[in-house]
């Protein structure tokens, strides 16, 4: 395994696809500004998982992605609350920051979860996490995902009264597509989430349609993606897949070889690369 130079500045290369172990605020702080064009990541949830003894910083990751965020670039940041004795809104807090610090908020989305567990007997079934859109200024690529309409060919549809008040009728063509809401929604578990078992040796992967529709959305062949946070490697399978560059992190080495072997049996290989 090679290890990281650290007194280097690292700069990405045409054709960068690489896994990292460390803490992504000190990977990160090795690189120059404004080189990532998507980042699609999701945090640790409050104390929600045991991960492998992770550490957290979250306003230094902030800042860090902020400013390694190419202008126009976007960053996907997925996230949910810890729900006990009501919700601890650290999201929000999180989607505030990014914003105190200048990112622009693009949108708030939502991952809907077609199928959920029972989780409170005094409150409705949670079934969603946030998807906070945020960007470095306005988002530079937007390739909107469409889906198809409900009606469509050919009907007499009314337009505009004129002075007469007559409401006319004219024959016009409805659209075969429209773009989509901004709710997306996803089977979750196995062959949901992804048919990859060995994913599931991680205990919180996000959908790789998730993924995959963002870095579609936000992002263009060639372009270089992040997950900072990187658990199995969903973002990275999905961005190699579709001819992005990526770089994956994770302050985990377990974790790391998860996504080495997930990428590998797609036939992605990867550089693997330690802080330490
Ligand atoms: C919610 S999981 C990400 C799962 C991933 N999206 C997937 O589909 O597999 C969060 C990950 O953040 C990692 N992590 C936590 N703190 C970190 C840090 N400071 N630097 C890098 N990784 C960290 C954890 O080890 C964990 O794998």
């Amino acid at each position: 395994m090679q290890q990281i130079d650290t007194t280097a500045t690292w700069q990405p290369s045409t054709d960068t696809a690489k896994l990292i172990i460390g803490n992504c605020v000190d990977v990160m702080r090795r690189w120059p500004d404004n080189i990532i064009q998507l980042t699609v990541t999701s945090p640790p949830y409050d104390s929600l998982r045991d991960y492998r003894g992770y550490d957290f910083p979250f306003e230094a990751i902030a800042t860090e992605l902020y400013r390694v965020t190419a202008q126009g670039g976007v960053l996907v940041w997925v996230v949910g609350d810890r729900i006990k004795n009501g919700r601890s809104l650290t999201s929000f807090r999180q989607a505030l920051y990014f914003q105190k610090i200048g990112f622009f908020a693009h949108d708030i989305m939502i991952y809907q979860k077609k199928n959920t567990p029972f989780m409170r007997s005094n409150a409705y079934t949670n079934a969603y996490e946030f998807m906070f859109i945020m960007s470095k200024g306005k988002p530079s690529t937007f390739n909107p995902l469409k889906e198809p309409t409900q009606r469509h060919g050919y009907e007499m549809l009314p337009h505009n009264k004129l002075p007469d008040g007559i409401n006319k009728k004219t024959l016009k063509q409805l659209k075969k597509e429209k773009t989509r809401t901004n709710i997306w929604s996803y089977a979750v578990g196995l062959g949901g989430t992804t048919k990859d078992k060995i994913a599931f040796r991680h205990p919180a992967v996000f959908p790789e349609k998730l993924a995959l529709e963002h870095i579609l959305s936000w992002s263009n062949p060639g372009d270089l993606v992040l997950d900072p946070m990187c658990g199995s490697g969903t973002t990275g399978k999905m961005a190699l897949l579709n001819g992005r560059r990526f770089i994956g992190i994770d302050i985990s080495a377990e974790y790391i070889d998860i996504a080495r072997q997930r990428l590998a049996d797609c036939g992605l290989s990867v550089a693997i690369e330690s802080e330490s």
